[in-house]
């Protein structure tokens, strides 16, 4: 897995970013979903990252997206921010997750969101996320329960009010 050259900064994101992001993706569900979810659900879960193309379209339909790079520019981690306040997306890969620095990557939309006038954000958590989440300040709204290609999984509604 590839480690970080240098310190983590926070940047926008770019279309060369998608190949990375894809596999970030990826790893970061196959590495830290099984902590809180069944091999079943990790592998429903797995066939649910999308493809480069996949990601591309839905990075580039006006969201706000960025990432968290090192000194070469390659992404660690990346997140987005939908123009009604909707987090769709926070993934982080296992080489950097749990040290701390994606806290920098969600502080830096926050700070987005209210200079734009934005008063609450959103997002369905998974369970790792939940606990990320908790700890800056979002609630838990409710529980989703669902199925993804038949295989019972959940996670959680959450919001913060800026
Ligand atoms: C959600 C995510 C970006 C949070 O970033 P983070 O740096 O891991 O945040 P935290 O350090 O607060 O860790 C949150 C939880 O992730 C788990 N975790 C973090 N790093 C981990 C690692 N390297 N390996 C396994 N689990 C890990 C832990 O269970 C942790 O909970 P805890 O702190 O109560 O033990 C990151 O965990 C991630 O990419 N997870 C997998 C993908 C995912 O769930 N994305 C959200 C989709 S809604």
């Amino acid at each position: 897995m590839r480690q970080p050259d240098g310190d983590l900064t926070v940047r926008a994101y770019v279309p060369d970013d998608v190949p990375r992001l894809a596999e970030i993706f990826r790893e970061a569900v196959a590495a830290i979903g099984p902590a809180d979810y069944s091999a079943a659900q990790v592998a429903a879960w797995l066939r649910r990252v999308p493809s480069a193309e996949g990601l591309a379209e839905r990075l580039g339909d006006g969201r706000r997206v960025w990432v968290l790079a090192d000194q070469a520019g390659c992404a660690f981690a990346f997140v987005d921010l939908e123009p009604d306040g909707h987090v769709d997306l926070l993934y982080a890969s296992p080489a950097i997750a749990g040290t701390g620095v994606v806290a920098g990557l969600v502080a830096h939309l926050e700070t987005h969101a209210r200079d734009a006038g934005m008063v609450r954000l959103y997002a369905e958590a998974s369970a790792a996320a939940r606990r990320f989440f908790l700890k800056r300040g979002y609630a838990v709204s409710e529980r989703r329960d669902f199925q993804i290609d038949g295989v019972e999984i959940h996670n959680f509604a959450m919001e913060k009010r800026l």
